[in-house]
């Protein structure tokens, strides 16, 4: 067992960003339930404990708490915000509601610089989100540093080895976050820093082997980079009981189907079932073209060809998916406080239910960018591991108004040029996600002596970090006249090509 920090979940939306700083630092995380039992913490064997924050007040008396024998396992605690104050407020200080409620950014003086600050400056940038503060020390604390708004920002007990800190260290804008972090974990916990995705790999191989015993599993390969990494890890687990699916749905890309099965071959070496069925989804979208409609048709078709699939293989009892944390935003439902409910998406939402298949998510701790360096470490090569985000509906969104073969087959040859162009011209990686929109209108043009009446593409090409706001690109002018000029000349069925500059918000990434 490697070692390990365990990080108590009080609902805070940052959570999971301490566990994955955890790791950053070499030291493997683990984020438990507020009210784990001192049974399932022992079992864990922490190094230390982190209280995260969360959005209750320790001021109402249903506020959320930790087992309380957690202070008497003779292990560091750091408390961060709402941790803090719990902390406080448990080991006998005092928590009242702030006169001035500090959000943002505010600058941390250090008195004391304790173990936590060790090797930082005296004066540095510290993000805040709270609305009660620490009024009075518990016995054998002392203040570390203080914020214009907080007297005891940063608290100590050396002896019982007990830490608070009123700010977040975990987020980007708080200045020297990793390191009073590194404090902790190296300083005050002892942990050697020795821990990578090697290991990450060894005790998920573990894990999944444990839970799933010598029954079967199903996954929904989708061809993007999660359930790719899904399967490599799965299959390295458990080898020929895990059997992935790939469903055709005809709205892929250009050649997508051929690329995913020679993945396949050439990285996961197992059963790979690939079921055709474009036809049905077209038929299915014939005549449609309001885009929620659209969507449900195809998520309900997948549903039932992937049903059909499983049937056929027997006894399966697990369904395996690539769910990543940003997808699952899981926070523990405290005092029925609507910041803190689950919103759990299931990639291929309603399955589960319907086969009582029990769920088998290996990658739903991490976030995308350590996906990325899993998928690495599993061998799987970086063309894939690089892609751009692809929509469950595919092309369905991407055509606009109804979907038919045309249509698909002139947005296929135009999204293919436009990456192709992107790669080429080494731009592909600097975006978040780039690629053709079929528009239902079309326009005249002329062609030699010819006149034309075609459809037009509009190009999208966005930077993000995580899609819930984008910004259009500011592609080069030579990128863009030589995809346009090659769309217009290669693809039948376009004669015209626009640039998409809408940011989001107010637009969103996808046109549907
Ligand atoms: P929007 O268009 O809402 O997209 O700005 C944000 C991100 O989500 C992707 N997206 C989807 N992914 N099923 C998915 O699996 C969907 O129905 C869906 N709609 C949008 C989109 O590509 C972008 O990365």
């Amino acid at each position: 067992m490697p070692q390990t920090i365990l990080v108590l979940d009080f609902g805070s939306q940052y959570t999971q960003v301490i566990a994955r700083r955890i790791r950053e630092s070499n030291v493997f995380s683990k984020v438990v339930s507020y009210d784990a039992s001192i049974h399932e913490i022992r079992k864990h064997n922490p190094l230390g404990i982190v209280l995260s924050g969360g959005p209750a007040s320790v001021l109402l008396d249903d506020a959320p708490k930790p087992c309380s024998s957690i202070f008497k396992l003779g292990i560091p605690v750091l408390g961060i915000c709402y941790g803090l104050q719990l902390m406080g407020n448990l080991l006998g200080g005092k928590v009242q509601k702030s006169q001035n409620r500090e959000y943002g950014r505010s600058i941390l003086r250090i008195k004391t610089k304790g173990s936590l600050f060790q090797g930082l400056s005296n004066e540095f940038t510290v993000w805040n989100s709270h609305g009660d503060c620490l009024a009075k020390l518990p016995k054998g604390f002392r203040p570390l540093a203080q914020t214009e708004n907080s007297s005891f920002a940063a608290i100590e007990d050396p002896q019982r080895r007990f830490y608070g800190l009123q700010f977040h260290p975990e987020v980007e804008h708080s200045e020297n976050g990793t390191d009073i972090l590194g404090n902790f974990l190296f300083e005050i916990c002892g942990c050697d820093g020795d821990w990578d995705m090697d290991d990450f790999i060894d005790s998920a191989i573990l894990g999944i082997r444990n839970k799933v015993g010598n029954r079967k599993v199903i996954l929904g390969l989708s061809g993007g980079v999660d359930s790719s990494v899904a399967a490599a890890l799965i299959h390295k687990a458990i080898g020929d009981q895990l059997t992935c699916v790939f469903v055709d749905n005809g709205l892929l890309r250009l050649n997508e189907r051929e690329e995913v099965k020679n993945l396949f071959k050439n990285h996961i070496p197992g059963n790979l079932k690939v079921s055709l069925a474009g036809s049905l989804f077209l038929r299915r979208l014939k005549g449609i073209s309001n885009p929620e409609k659209k969507r449900k048709i195809i998520g309900k078709t997948f549903i039932e060809v992937f049903d059909q699939e499983v049937s056929k293989l027997g006894n399966v009892d697990f369904l395996a998916q690539g769910t990543l944390y940003p997808d699952v935003i899981e926070s523990v439902p405290i005092g029925g406080n609507p910041a803190a409910l689950i919103k759990s998406h299931h990639n291929v939402g309603g399955l589960p239910k319907k086969m009582k298949l029990r769920l088998l998510e290996p990658l739903r701790e991490l976030f995308k960018d350590e996906v990325r360096k899993l998928g690495k470490s599993l061998g799987l090569p970086d063309k894939l591991l690089m892609r751009h985000p692809f929509p469950g509906p595919g092309l369905g969104v991407r055509v606009i108004g109804e979907v038919n073969g045309h249509r698909l087959r002139v947005l296929k040859e135009a999204d293919a040029i436009f990456i192709e162009e992107l790669r080429s011209a080494g731009w592909y990686g600097k975006l978040w996600q780039a690629f053709c929109v079929f528009l239902p209108v079309k326009s005249v043009g002329v062609m030699g002596d010819e006149r034309t009446y075609e459809n037009v593409i509009s190009l999208r090409a966005v930077t993000s970090s995580d899609a819930m706001t984008a910004d259009w690109s500011y592609l080069p002018d030579d990128l863009l006249r030589r995809t346009s000029n090659r769309i217009i000349n290669e693809v039948k069925g376009a004669n015209r090509v626009v640039y998409d500059i809408s940011s989001k918000p107010p637009s969103t990434i996808e046109w549907e």
